[in-house]
């Protein structure tokens, strides 16, 4: 049998487009143990003033997170932010219908505010559109945005916030076609809801940027349909339209599963396609962009969650251990944003801490990284810059569900400023290495400043508690120059940053 390879060709002036950092975006919602137990912990031994934990806030910070996406997920649809804002004391406890549990409030706008500041990241704010509409919204804007005399601006002044928030993404609801979400709705009432909500969330602060519900996921029987119908209503006044899309492998066909990145590309160039239908219809000249924003691998927590009794406070829900694969699948799925930078301008991983999350904590006790933290790390950390055109040979193989899988999946992003280019590659092959061959013939003279590899023997091997370095990655990878190419040999089932300085 011949030997799988793979070679790819990337030149400086064939740029796809500039990586807009919120493509590198996460998510934090009122669910499971995200706010209570991952980000907030009053009772941990080494939570700060605020009882937040530094231990969290420091691998977040590792992650260099551009923006998070807050407070929902189907949480926002039956939420009343003004719970969350005010002396703590005073705020009810709700039954929260969306994932049937106690919603204390003891977090709630501002403090979450002040989290991002002490994460570095900044904060994509969803209003409620499910039982909600414009009124609220504009309310929270005038309460987040406007410097002072108005009630709401002069109420956050009173909560102790002199300066605004000065929020600049904001996201019109969440998944209001699935029949799961708190007041869900066709395509024409939702699409009518969210462009009035759009207006006058505007006029209060005309420099914000919107996003648009897309479908809950490819698979929606509406799908293509209500992204037409949506965006006919809401042009003028949305900028963004998002997208959703988790894999699972519960099948255990890990072929099939590596591949399921290949279906994501085609759901963003199809929604691409639809935007640009509506943008030819309208006559306009402005692109409606997109924001992934909730993306990963979820299901290994299907099954217990089923079992959790309801009207809890924080149990521990959509708590997936992740295994060597689904890294990789991670990395793949970051690939295919980073293929399409012309047009994804923002992505949110769902979710950051405990729930379907990098990263995971026990109450009490330690926080650790996840076999995703580490794709999702480098990608961060160095893909800024501008996404080069892959030309990319690879041999390719057949699974149930895909043809012509390409073995070697990658991209590369040249960091201008840095003088760097940095090479990811995944080797979805599960029983061999695969020769890779990168051609930077446009580049000159160049040096290898090294080669990261996420590797296992076993590709279901987790970071757990009393094993929380068991999946980590290493710098011994092997890409080297020969006559002026970068050449490697890529690990069997591997993730791959070959960094290179110009
Ligand atoms: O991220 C978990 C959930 O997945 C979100 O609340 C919802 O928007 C999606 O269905």
């Amino acid at each position: 049998m011949a030997t799988n390879k793979a070679t790819m060709i990337v030149d400086k002036d064939f740029i796809i487009g500039e990586v807009d950092k919120r493509v590198y975006g996460s998510f934090i919602e009122h669910l499971g143990r995200a706010v209570y137990g991952g980000i907030y912990e009053p009772d941990h031994p080494d939570a700060d003033e605020q009882g937040f934990r530094p231990d969290v806030i420091e691998l977040v910070k590792g992650l260099d997170v551009p923006i998070v996406r807050y407070p929902g997920g189907n949480f926002v649809s039956g939420y009343n932010w003004e719970d969350g804002v005010g002396p703590v004391a005073e705020r009810p406890r709700r039954l929260e219908l969306a994932w049937r549990t106690i919603e204390p409030n003891w977090i709630g706008f501002n403090e979450f505010m002040d989290w991002c500041k002490k994460a570095n990241t900044e904060a994509m704010m969803a209003v409620n559109l499910g039982t909600r509409g414009p009124d609220e919204a504009r309310n929270l804007i005038e309460y987040s945005n406007h410097p002072s005399g108005s009630y709401w601006s002069d109420l956050r002044i009173k909560h102790g916030y002199k300066d605004p928030h000065n929020i600049k993404t904001w996201c019109l609801g969440n998944e209001m076609d699935g029949p799961w979400q708190i007041g869900a709705k066709t395509a024409y009432e939702y699409g009518r809801i969210a462009n009035e909500t759009a207006k006058v969330m505007k006029w209060v602060d005309p420099t914000i940027e919107l996003v648009a519900c897309g479908s809950s996921h490819i698979g929606m029987p509406t799908f293509g349909e209500w992204e037409s119908t949506v965006l006919d209503l809401t042009y003028d006044n949305v900028d963004y339209l998002s997208l959703h899309q988790y894999y699972g492998n519960a099948e255990q066909d890990t072929e099939t599963f590596l591949a399921r990145s290949l279906a994501m590309d085609s759901f963003i160039n199809t929604v691409i396609s639809t935007a640009d239908y509506v943008k030819a219809r309208k006559r306009s000249k402005k692109n409606i962009n997109l924001s992934f924003d909730e993306w990963n691998v979820w299901f290994h927590s299907h099954e217990s969650d089923k079992k959790l009794d309801p009207w809890q406070i924080a149990p521990p829900q959509l708590e997936d251990i992740y295994t060597h694969e689904d890294a990789l699948v991670v990395g793949c799925m970051l690939i295919s944003l980073l293929k399409r930078a012309d047009r994804v301008k923002m992505a949110c991983i769902a979710q950051l801490v405990n729930v379907i999350a990098p990263i995971m904590t026990a109450n009490g006790g330690a926080a650790w990284k996840q076999t995703i933290y580490f794709p999702y790390m480098h990608a961060s950390l160095f893909g800024r810059g501008n996404v080069l055109v892959p030309l990319l040979k690879s041999d390719k193989y057949d699974t149930k569900e895909f043809t012509d899988v390409p073995y070697i999946e990658s991209v590369a992003v040249h960091n201008e400023e840095k003088e760097e280019v940095t090479i990811f590659a995944v080797n979805r092959h599960l029983g061999e290495a695969v020769p890779f061959e990168i051609d930077l013939r446009s580049f000159g003279d160049f040096s290898i400043i090294e080669h990261i590899v996420l590797e296992s023997n076993d590709v279901k091997a987790r970071n757990t508690i009393d094993a929380m370095d068991r999946v980590k990655p290493h710098t011994n990878g092997n890409a080297v120059i020969e006559n002026g190419k970068i050449v490697s040999s890529l690990a069997k089932a591997s993730w791959n940053v070959i960094r290179i300085k110009l």
